[in-house]
């Protein structure tokens, strides 16, 4: 039988490395981390651990907010989303993910800009607004 995505990631922990890895590397990219500042990171770690483990065809269920309402309010531009593909691409990259299963797995993401992007703008850097709400910790 083929292997699904998940399994040719390498499985839960191997997916747990990459996004731990690319939650590193926005929280160093000048061009978005300003969004990521009043956020828990320990929560948004297993959110995205489960929403790729699931998108992969992986045994997870993701049950964070939906993507729209995470997003809604942030005021993300387009130039914005770019810079964060390109950091799940560099960590891709480093955990020697083929292109193929990047293409696949972008494949599977990229259809949510619409629920992220307000703004289509190439600008980048702009601060996460004083209104937008961030979830709660995971308790
Ligand atoms: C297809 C692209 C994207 C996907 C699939 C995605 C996915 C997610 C997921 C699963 C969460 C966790 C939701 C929760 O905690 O309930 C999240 C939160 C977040 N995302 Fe995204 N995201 C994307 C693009 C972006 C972009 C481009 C930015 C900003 C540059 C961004 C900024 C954030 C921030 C700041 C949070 C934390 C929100 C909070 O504190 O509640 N995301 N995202």
């Amino acid at each position: 039988m083929a292997q699904t995505l998940y399994e040719r990631l390498g499985g839960t922990n191997a997916i747990a490395a990459v996004v731990d890895d690319f939650v590193a590397r926005c929280a160093k990219d000048g061009r978005i981390n300003g969004k990521f500042a009043r956020s828990d990171i320990p929560r948004l770690k297993k959110m995205l651990i489960d929403q790729v483990c699931e998108a992969a065809g992986g045994p997870c269920t993701y049950a964070g907010r939906d993507m729209k309402e995470t997003h809604a309010g942030m005021g993300v531009t387009s130039g914005e989303f770019d810079a964060l593909v390109q950091d799940l691409v560099a960590s891709l990259d480093q955990f020697d993910v083929s292109k193929g299963d990047q293409g696949e797995l972008l494949g599977v993401l990229s259809p949510m800009k619409s629920y992220v992007v307000e703004i289509d703008s190439p600008e980048t850097g702009a601060p996460l607004p004083g209104s937008y709400q961030p979830a709660p910790p995971l308790g």
